[in-house]
Order: structure tokens, then sequence, then C-alpha cells
């Protein structure tokens, strides 16, 4: 059981916790690999998707999950929806909720918005990425895959590189792997680090080569233009030269290591199409075992909500 009604961050979140997000998703993966998706966990339940930005992994993963658990999944896209004509959050998020809405699932960019929704709507509320803040399942889908590949969380050593600052997949996933033992190196530009994220327990440093040595998991960090108001970096070869991931710089890395990326990739920027499609490369199995942990937090955030009548 999770403690909260809502998932809004791994900061608050106890290892035990997601320890069961990831035990309950090795079961659903069992569903999503079989020739039957279909289980009765969200019969009668409602899943809205509240999306104020873009997204293909994310939103689509969810209404997958939704819908392989015989769930009602809809979608609110904000450019298609009455926030164009200025309704406020608040207001969208209690129209869904008197809709009878049991779980909704928000991107937005503005750091905090879920924890706002979540505290106006009597439905669950999943985070799927606020600003700079936190993409909790996206980190969960990340652990999923570490510890699957590898056995275990505790005591990896996970290189995370590129634009931290912009980075909500990074910040989750610092939680999220501090608090299961791993320990965690970042590695980017100064000018896209942010200040004291070292307080988080974690290694800095801007010399990439030095993250990847001996790391058990290289994770590339997208690019995020659309939320640089300035230059942070002064052109993408020299991004590519002194931050990319290359096969050089991965070679690096202790034998066997995972390479992984939350998507989409900027090919040959952040990383090269050599290591995006190389063997090491978990890019493609993060995206399914997304499904199998979103498919495990709809479960549990619905079975902790009374059915109608009490039943
Ligand atoms: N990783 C991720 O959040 O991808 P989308 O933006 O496509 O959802």
């Amino acid at each position: 059981m999770l403690k909260s009604k809502d998932l809004l961050g791994l900061r608050h979140t106890a290892p035990e916790e997601i320890h069961e997000i990831l035990n309950t998703a090795e079961l659903m993966k069992v569903v999503i690999t079989s020739n039957n998706k279909k289980t009765p966990h969200l019969q009668g339940r409602s899943v809205m998707t509240v999306f104020y930005e873009n997204s293909t992994r994310t939103r689509l993963s969810f209404e997958l999950a939704c819908k392989y658990m015989s769930g009602t999944a809809s979608n609110m896209s904000a450019p298609a929806s009455s926030v164009t004509k200025g309704e406020t959050l608040v207001d969208t998020a209690r129209t869904l909720d008197v809709m009878g809405t049991d779980v909704m699932i928000l991107r937005h960019p503005m750091s905090g918005a879920p924890h706002l929704m979540a505290r106006n709507v009597k439905a669950a509320v999943i985070n799927a990425g606020d600003g700079t803040n936190e993409h909790p399942t996206q980190a969960l889908l990340d652990m999923y895959t570490m510890r699957e590949r590898l056995g275990g969380l505790k005591g990896l050593r996970v290189a995370i590189v590129g634009d931290v600052a912009h980075s909500r997949v990074a910040r989750s996933n610092v939680y999220g792997l501090t608090k299961m033992g791993a320990s965690v190196v970042l590695a980017g530009p100064p000018t896209l680090m942010p200040p004291r994220i070292g307080e988080l327990g974690v290694e800095v440093t801007d010399r990439v080569d030095d993250a990847v040595r001996g790391a058990d998991v290289v994770m590339g960090l997208r690019i995020q233009v659309e939320r640089q108001k300035k230059g942070l970096f002064p052109s993408v070869r020299e991004y590519r030269k002194y931050f990319g991931l290359t096969e050089e710089r991965v070679a690096l890395a202790r034998r066997g290591a995972l390479v992984m990326h939350p998507g989409p990739i900027n090919r040959g920027v952040e990383i090269s199409t050599a290591v995006a499609d190389s063997p090491e490369s978990t890019i493609d199995e993060q995206v399914t075992n997304g499904v199998a942990v979103r498919m495990a937090l709809l479960f549990m955030l619905t079975r902790q909500k009374p059915e109608i009548g009490g039943i």
C-alpha cells in the first residue's frame, strides 16, 4: 500500500513503497509480455491523462496501462481544452473530478502543479512531470530496468550525464536511487548543473569521463532546449565533444554497463546513434517497463480507494 492517495514525487516516497511498486510491476510485466493483455484490476475505474505539455511515452503508456487493466482511459490535452479560454488548473481539476475520475495523471510546465491539483480533488493524482521538479514514474521505470538487468539497486554506481538543471528525470532518479542504496554521480556543463545539487547526497563533476569510469549505469539526459531561456552551451558540436555519450566515452564504464536514456533522444547531440542503438542500450526496454510500472501504480492507487457501496 502507498501511504498517500497520490504519487507526486519520490522525494517523500519511502524505500519500502518503491520496493512494493517495483515488485507489483514485475507481475504486470508478465501481463504485457503475454498474448492476453487484459486484467480486471481497473474495471469500473476512470483514468484521465491531463497534459499541458507534449508527450509520447508517458501519456500513451498510462493510457495503455489503464486499458490493459479494463479501465476507462480519457485524455485532456490543454491546447484542445477550455484552458485556452482561461480556465485555471484548479477549476479544470475540479471539473474532471466531479465527472467521476478516479485517477488524474498530470503533466504541467509549473513545478508543484500536481501538488496543487492533489489538494483540490478527491481523485488520486500522479505526477507525469512538473516543470524541472520531478518525473517519478520515469525514475521508477528506470529503477525497474536497472533492477531487472543487474539484479538489484544497492551498491550500483549510476552516472547521470547532461542537462541536469532542467531535468525532472534526474531529480527523481537522485531521490529514488539514493534511497535504494545506489550511489549517483551527476556530470554535465557547470551552466547546466543546479547550484547545491550535491546536498542531495550525490557526487557532482563537469568531467563526464570521470563520472562514467567504472559506472554500472550510464544515463544520458535530453538537452531541454524548450526550457532554456538563453544559450547555456556554446554549440552542439562542442556539447557532443565534451559531454555527449560517444562509444569511446561509454567504453570507460564497467564491462556490461547499461546505457539508459528517458527519451526522446537528440541523436548525435547528447548520445551518438551507435551508443543509442548498441546492445548495452536499454532505451526500448525502458519504454516497455514504463507500461508495467504505470499499471502497478494505477492498480495500487485505486486499490486503496473503497469500491462504490463499500464493497
Ligand atoms: N520520457 C518521457 O517522459 O517521454 P515523453 O515526453 O514522450 O512522455
